[in-house]
């Protein structure tokens, strides 16, 4: 049995780092994949603002998949921007599950910082929510849990990322999904598979991205990762 996810991240619109085109190609992109789940992972914005968030919309209203997964960045929590995520996208934290898949994604951010927390007071209901039985269990969230080679000195790193991957573990997650960092990068930790997307529309580290960034090694047994950066 297939089934797809196609990941997004990091769409900064309205930006003076935004690459429309690219958003653009990498929706027609998804929309011919035919994924059984899209992933947005946060910085739909720079700032948090309410017209950023309108144009953020407008793109992902393009995908033509009934599963679209979003949750804020780092960016889209500035200026109490997270009202606005609201208002367009729903709840901050979901759950799906489809076709024996179980997607839990929460949302990363504090308002006007950078720096990422999952939480103790949330450990206990992530791991319910994976309690029921699955094919794959993916965890999405914003920030990145594993450094990134290639993105400079580390920071805004999940403050409790230790915990967490731990609380992960626990839980019998199979995938994580981030971004936050703009360079595609996956490690293996044990039997977690852990993808960092890079950016899809913004022009920051992207050449650096394009440049020194591996493919995705999927080990055996693991999800399949297939890195398109669009242009
Ligand atoms: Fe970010």
């Amino acid at each position: 049995m297939s089934f797809t996810i196609a990941q997004l991240s990091d769409l900064h619109c309205g930006q003076q780092f935004f690459l429309p085109d690219l958003l653009e190609r990498a929706i027609t992109e998804i929309n011919d994949l035919r994924p059984d789940v899209v992933v947005c992972s946060g910085d739909l914005t720079s700032h948090g603002f309410k017209d950023e968030y309108a144009l953020a919309k407008r793109y992902l209203d393009g995908i033509e998949c009934e599963h679209l997964v979003v949750i804020p960045g780092n960016h889209d929590s500035r200026n109490v921007g997270y009202v606005h995520f609201e208002e367009l996208f729903g709840t901050r934290n979901s759950v799906l599950r489809v076709g024996g898949v179980t997607v839990v994604a929460v949302d990363s951010t504090e308002p006007d910082l950078d720096n990422g927390q999952i939480g103790r007071g949330r450990y206990g209901w992530i791991e319910e929510q994976f309690a029921e039985p699955a094919d794959l269990r993916v965890f999405v969230l914003h920030h990145h849990l594993l450094p990134v080679p290639g993105t400079g000195r580390e920071r805004n790193i999940v403050n409790d990322a230790g915990d967490a991957i731990e609380c992960l573990q626990r839980a019998g997650v199979d995938l994580v999904l981030s971004g936050h960092k703009h360079v595609p990068y996956a490690w293996r930790l044990e039997d977690l598979f852990i993808v960092n997307a890079g950016t899809v529309s913004s022009s920051r580290l992207r050449p650096i991205a394009t440049r020194r960034s591996p493919a995705p090694r999927s080990p055996p047994g693991s999800p399949s990762c297939v890195r398109n950066p669009p242009g």
